[in-house]
């Protein structure tokens, strides 16, 4: 590893604020968090639309996707998990230095974790809970990991052996096992647009 004394912070001579000039738009990210099946890639992607049909320079960082690639070592013990979430903070933090809008879809399941990631990222951070019944993710099971969880073929599957902790204090929560995904995505840019994200 690396000695930290032996290294220094480079400031660039184009900043954060030249690119967001530039792009008509605040980098930030929306950070999507809850079970598996709960809806968090849908609802990442509706919004998604909606901020490119609105000319908005956008970035999606799905969960699964990741682990094909950046975070293909990662199991879904506690320690990858933290692990997990750790890179994809450090990730969407130089994305919303680019000046993207970036939308992640990760569990999340600790709230330790995802309050690192509001630190790192201040004021930029925008919290979005998806909030679905376990009951309701459960009957929808997209990729039929419920079932196998439940016979104990996957083991830490979030909401079955391994805990979920519900947002505390999210900017944004929706409830996609009662409104429609356009109501959900509709809600989360009428926050950005009151945030000023959007100009
Ligand atoms: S996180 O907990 O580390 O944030 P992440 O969002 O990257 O999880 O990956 C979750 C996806 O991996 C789920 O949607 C599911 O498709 C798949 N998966 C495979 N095994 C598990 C497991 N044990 N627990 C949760 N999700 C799992």
């Amino acid at each position: 590893m690396g000695s930290d004394k032996y290294i220094v912070w480079h400031s660039t001579t184009i900043t954060r604020a030249d690119r967001e000039k530039l792009l008509k738009q605040k980098g930030a990210v929306l950070w999507f968090t809850g079970l598996s099946g709960s809806g968090k890639s849908t609802a990442a992607n509706a919004v998604e639309k909606k901020l490119a049909e609105a000319g908005k320079l956008t970035y999606l960082l799905d969960g699964d996707n990741i682990r094909h690639g950046l975070n293909k070592d990662l199991g879904f013990g506690i320690t990858d998990r933290i692990e997990n979430i750790r890179r994809i903070a450090e990730v969407s933090k130089l994305f919303a230095d680019a000046g993207v809008i970036i939308l992640t879809a990760f569990i999340s399941p600790f709230c330790q974790d995802r309050n690192n990631v509001r630190q790192l990222l201040d004021d930029r951070f925008i919290e979005i809970f998806v909030d679905c019944s376990l009951d309701v993710c459960k009957s929808r099971d997209p990729k039929g990991l419920y079932k196998k969880a439940g016979t104990g073929e996957i083991k830490n599957f979030t909401g079955i052996d391994s805990p979920y902790e519900k947002p505390v204090n999210p900017e944004i929560t929706v409830h996609t096992d009662t409104g429609s995904v356009d109501d959900c995505a509709d809600k989360i840019i009428a926050y950005l647009t009151a945030r000023g994200f959007l100009e």
